[in-house]
């Protein structure tokens, strides 16, 4: 009998059970992890990658010409436990003929859901009402105290009407929302139709919304595009949400539209860096909500999260079609 030679497959953290086990089944590979919650530091990562087909990874491994070449010339598949691509040198990967698997789709809705929990969480400014009822600075019912902004009648503008945008979109819906904006690289027709929504610059999306929600991906185009510019065309009386990446914003910009009431309020799934230092700026806002990337987190979707991603790795490194291949 010939001995099989066993396809060398590297995963950068340690996965949900349903993916890792989905690998340990995988009889024609040698699986190794980085065994840890923590991310891999850059030195062990380029050992690890060295001569591997096959890279399971997360959107905090930055897959660059440096790291291609750690891998070297065995490296045919790289999958990536995330919808967003933005960690990863797509034209240096084209070039070397490196197939790309992602996640799509099974965290539409548990990103959808953690954006409307955010964008009620900062409109009616829930973080501080909870913080008064521990202070005690709840003294009584009052008419003018811890008011926020209400979504029914409102005017809802949505960067980037995608899987994520629409799934918002549809969520929002049943709370009376009387017009739908949105921008992107070209009209949606056919997907804004579910919500009569309009296409339309960024500048009238900044001026006329309520309530902005930033759902695009995270592209030269899009990097920096919420900054004073926009800021200083939305309303005073407006909410800024972005659970998309931390770069489309301009964080002093926004940091500058808030502390000076340009804006009403921002809540932020993601941001620059990650994790966010705990002195920064931002963090001393009342008026600014921030989450740790948790748009994708709940139990069920992390899992089926990771199990596309070991069945992209397994069909690509068997030269099959991927269940979600990215197009290059
Ligand atoms: P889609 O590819 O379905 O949607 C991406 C959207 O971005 C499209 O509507 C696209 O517009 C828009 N877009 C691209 N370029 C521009 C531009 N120049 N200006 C405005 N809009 C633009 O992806 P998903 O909806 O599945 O995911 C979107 C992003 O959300 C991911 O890339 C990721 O970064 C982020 N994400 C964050 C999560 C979190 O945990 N916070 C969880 C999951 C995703 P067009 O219609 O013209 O193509
Ligand atoms: C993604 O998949 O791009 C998210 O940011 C994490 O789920």
């Amino acid at each position: 009998m010939r001995p099989v030679r066993l396809m060398k497959v590297f995963v950068t953290r340690r996965i949900p059970p349903e993916g890792r086990a989905a690998l340990a089944r995988a009889a024609d590979c040698e699986v190794e992890q980085w065994d840890s919650d923590e991310p891999i530091p850059a030195k062990e990562l380029e050992r690890g990658v060295a001569g591997a087909h096959g890279l399971l990874c997360l959107l905090t491994d930055h897959v660059d010409k440096r790291l291609l070449d750690a891998a070297g010339a065995n490296l045919k598949v790289i999958s990536t436990m995330s919808v967003g691509v933005d960690h990863l040198a797509l034209e240096e990967i084209k070039k070397r003929g490196i197939r790309v698997g992602y996640t799509p789709d099974v965290l539409t809705d548990a990103t959808a859901e953690l954006a409307m929990s955010l964008l009620l969480t900062t409109c009616r400014r829930l973080p501080e009402a909870i913080e008064e009822v521990r202070n005690g600075g709840w003294t009584s019912w009052k008419p003018l105290w811890m008011c926020g902004y209400g979504l029914t009648q409102s005017t809802v503008g949505i960067i980037g009407l995608g899987r994520i945008g629409q799934a918002i979109a549809r969520r929002l819906k049943p709370f009376g929302i009387q017009r739908f904006l949105y921008t992107g690289r070209q009209p949606r027709p056919q997907e804004a139709a579910e919500f009569q929504a309009e296409f339309v610059s960024t500048p009238k999306l900044a001026a006329e919304s309520d309530f902005i929600i930033v759902a695009c991906s995270l592209t030269p185009a899009t990097k920096g595009l919420c900054n004073k510019d926009f800021f200083q065309q939305m309303k005073t009386t407006a909410v800024f949400i972005n659970i998309s990446r931390g770069d489309v914003v301009n964080q002093d910009d926004l940091y500058e539209a808030l502390a000076s009431g340009q804006i009403a309020a921002a809540g932020l799934d993601v941001t620059t860096p990650e994790p966010l230092p705990t002195n920064h700026p931002l963090l001393t806002l009342k008026n600014c909500v921030i989450l740790p990337h948790i748009g994708s987190a709940t139990y069920g979707t992390r899992n089926t999260m990771s199990l596309l991603a070991a069945n992209n790795l397994l069909a690509g490194l068997r030269g099959e079609p991927m269940p979600s291949e990215l197009k290059l």
